[in-house]
């Protein structure tokens, strides 16, 4: 090939990789960001990363824009693999006019999205942009609209996983928004869909980009970030942890680790349920004793803390985890937790991942605060995704599992497949006293003692109601086990739902209460 032709590639190379030179790249390092290049180099096996489009530029000649020619236009595209298995990714560059969309931008995060769904692997977005090329007007606009589109489309088809790893503003959030998991990177990234300037026009409310809308406020409060990290690296671990538990597409199981069942006996399970029926306990302890060692990824963990979801393996086989927190609100469900948890359900279901629910609820939240906020309908996207997952579903009652909530929570009236128990668990409309004082009102009221009676008739209650055997006796629960054996049953019962093939009716879609 002719020499000189070779010497312009590489010089285009050289002057791409470079993205907004030298002095921007430091600028990048100052604020404790790692580029765009070194964030796909973190991310991916080593040397695997294939670059599409790496000479692109935009097409904009207002502004004097033709004369600002980047190679690759702010946004480094293509493919790779992590550990092993292929992945697409989109780095956006903020030394390229602040990584803003343009366009061309837009068209080479399309191109690889539609490689990754026509591929059925993982998408991984790097997003790092002050959203809108201002610029290029609606072209931009429409480069939004045109991932907003792919977004939905590949939704429950192939994992896509979005990381916020400095500005994402605007109508630019719809898109990390509509995919299945955000996690965002302390102190330096930020969501919002107006800015603190705007705010303070509109609503006179004073407050920084970090109070509005950094991984703090969006970890807690709002629920839009599931997972924080400290710093990129951190970040980008976490993404290979998290991909680690999903197939590459809905159309395949996520992969087993080899494992040999033992004795798989854990007594320490047995020391967790107190005595007293009203007092705390962590549930964190009772899924890792039963989970592979160190195998938990909680996801959410600083918001709707009441219930716990996240990843694990069991018996090398991944599984997700649904469990109430008597630690935290007793572990009752509200309209937070109903969502964070429907949410998770239904990721799980859409690739494939078998479900394990710990039960310990003592109802729903009462108040005006959640019938105002729609405790009914928030509270029914959780019996909702339970009730139409198809994927292995496996129960435990650890202790309480009372009114409405024992429903919801995976029972086996809404499909669960294996509903075990605990010898503490207590299953009933209510607990012993509330029941007692409706139900024996009068007996109470007109005893000579009625404190003593109210106890009395508790007693008679619990002596029903606080214990799993009713419920075993109608085939309800399937069988009371130890705590000391659980794992080793779930291992079996998850092994024996392995094959597991269910299907729904036939429907174009369902319309799942939002
Ligand atoms: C073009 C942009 C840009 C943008 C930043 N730059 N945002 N260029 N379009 N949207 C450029 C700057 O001009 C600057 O270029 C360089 O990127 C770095 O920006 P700085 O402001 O110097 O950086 P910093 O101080 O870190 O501030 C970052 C920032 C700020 C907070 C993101 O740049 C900013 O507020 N940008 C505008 C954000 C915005 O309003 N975007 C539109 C949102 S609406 P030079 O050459 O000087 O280095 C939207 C609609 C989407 O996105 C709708 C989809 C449906």
């Amino acid at each position: 090939m002719d020499k000189k032709k070779i010497e312009i590639l590489e010089a285009k190379k050289s002057e791409a990789l470079l993205g907004g030179g030298e002095r921007r790249i430091e600028s990048q390092h100052k604020k404790g960001k790692l580029t765009a290049r070194e964030r796909i180099h973190f991310l991916l096996d080593n040397g695997s990363f294939e670059e599409i489009g790496m000479l692109v530029t935009h097409r904009t000649t207002d502004f004097g824009m033709q004369d600002q020619i980047y190679l690759g236009d702010g946004v480094v595209t293509g493919y790779g693999t992590i550990n092993g298995r292929l992945v697409y990714v989109f780095a956006q560059d903020f030394t390229v006019f602040g990584g803003s969309l343009s366009e061309t931008h837009a068209e080479k995060i399309c191109k690889i999205m539609d490689l990754a769904m026509e591929n059925k692997a993982p998408i991984i977005g790097l997003n790092d942009s002050g959203g809108a090329r201002i610029q290029e007007g609606v072209r931009s606009l429409g480069g939004y609209a045109d991932i907003f589109y792919r977004n939905t489309l590949a939704s429950g088809v192939i994992p896509q996983i979005s990381a916020i790893m400095g500005p994402c503003a605007g109508g630019a959030v719809y898109s990390p928004a509509i995919t299945d998991f955000i996690l965002m990177v302390e102190n330096t990234s930020y969501m919002f869909v107006t800015g603190p300037n705007v705010v303070k026009t509109v609503t006179n409310e004073e407050v920084t980009s970090e109070e509005l809308g950094g991984a703090s406020a969006h970890s807690t409060k709002s629920g839009v970030t599931h997972i924080t990290a400290s710093n990129d690296i951190d970040c980008i671990h976490k993404i290979k942890q998290l991909l680690s538990y999903m197939p590459q597409s809905c159309e395949e199981k996520p992969s087993d680790l080899p494992y040999d069942l033992g004795e798989e006996l854990r007594p320490e399970l047995s020391n967790i349920i107190p005595e007293n029926a009203n007092q705390p306990y962590e549930m964190k302890e009772v899924i890792e004793g039963i989970v592979d060692e160190g195998s938990f990824f909680e996801v959410h963990p600083d918001y709707a803390e009441n219930i716990v979801v996240g990843f694990a393996r069991l018996g090398g086989r991944s599984i997700g985890i649904v469990a109430n927190q008597p630690m935290n609100m007793a572990g009752v469900l509200d309209v937070n937790s109903s969502k964070k948890g429907a949410r998770f359900v239904r990721f799980c279901d859409c690739f494939n991942i078998p479900l394990l629910v710990l039960v310990d609820v003592p109802g729903f939240l009462p108040g005006t605060d959640q019938e105002w906020n729609a405790i009914i309908t928030n509270g029914a996207k959780l019996l909702f995704a339970f009730s139409e997952a198809t994927v292995p579903r496996v129960s435990l009652i650890t202790r309480k599992a009372y009114g409405g909530a024992y429903d919801v929570m995976n029972s086996k009236h809404i499909g669960s497949d294996m509903n075990f128990a605990w010898p503490s668990a207590e299953i009933a409309v209510m607990g012993a006293k509330g029941a007692s004082e409706i139900i024996f009102k009068k007996e109470i009221k007109n005893a000579d003692d009625p404190a003593a009676k109210l106890l009395e008739k508790e007693q008679e209650y619990a002596d029903k109601f606080a214990h799993p055997y009713r419920a075993t006796s109608r085939g309800f629960i399937d069988e009371v086990i130890l705590p000391e054996n659980t794992r080793r049953k779930l291992i079996k019962a998850f092994s024996m739902l392995k094959n597991k093939q269910k299907e729904l009716p036939k429907k174009k879609h369902n319309n799942l209460p939002l």
